[in-house]
């Protein structure tokens, strides 16, 4: 069972994204953040439909959890984490994340990253956390290594769009958790 859904680092917090966000969420995506995030939607209306799916999985407690960023006391951006996606294996948890060009060069998407990190800790079974960067995309793995990823496998030597990088979710194996 999910116990916290909130966390703050003083800086940037995390807080469940629900309907109440498309306006701002529709209004704060450029075309980079369309472009990357397999999520992101063009219109209003499949911002809303995509919401309603959010808030669904909030609800069923998986299999994602999508956060608003919050800095400022505004929306910046959003991070989703999903656990059973194809590709994974069952201890890992897939992170994507995008902030609006306002809220850019920062440091914010770095902080929102490491405190999903820290989220994934009271899933299940989860001991890693996976990022997939596409290597056309330097600045989103440049957040990654900033949250302290390495390197897993690259999408060359895996005929995949994307390089992998993980991290451990917790320094206790997920059996003793
Ligand atoms: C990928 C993306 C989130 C990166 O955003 P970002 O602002 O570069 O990342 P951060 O919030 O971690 O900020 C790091 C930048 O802020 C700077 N910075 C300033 N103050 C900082 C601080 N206190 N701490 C850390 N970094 C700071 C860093 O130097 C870095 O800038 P640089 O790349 O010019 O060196 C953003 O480009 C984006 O939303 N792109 C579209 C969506 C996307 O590509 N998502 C990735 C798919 S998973």
């Amino acid at each position: 069972m999910i116990k916290v859904l909130y966390s703050d680092d003083g800086v940037v917090m995390l807080r469940p994204l629900t309907m109440q966000d498309a306006e701002e969420h529709h209004a704060g995506q450029d075309d980079e953040y369309v472009t990357w995030l397999d999520d992101a939607e063009s219109s209003e209306e499949s911002v809303r439909s995509h919401l309603a799916d959010v808030e669904k999985a909030w609800e069923a407690g998986g299999p994602f959890y999508s956060f608003a960023i919050v800095a400022d006391g505004k929306l910046a951006g959003t991070i989703t984490t999903e656990v059973g996606r194809e590709g994974l294996e069952n201890n890992q948890a897939d992170i994507v994340y995008g902030l609006y060009p306002a809220t850019r060069g920062r440091g914010i998407a770095t902080r929102a990253v490491m405190l999903v990190v820290s989220f994934l800790d009271q899933i299940p079974g989860i001991s890693e956390a996976i990022t997939r960067v596409n290597p056309e995309n330097p600045k989103s793995r440049s957040v990654a290594e900033r949250a302290g990823f390495e390197p897993m496998t690259t999408a060359e030597a895996e005929a995949d769009e994307n390089d992998w990088l993980s991290t451990r979710v917790s320094l206790v194996p997920a059996e003793q958790r």
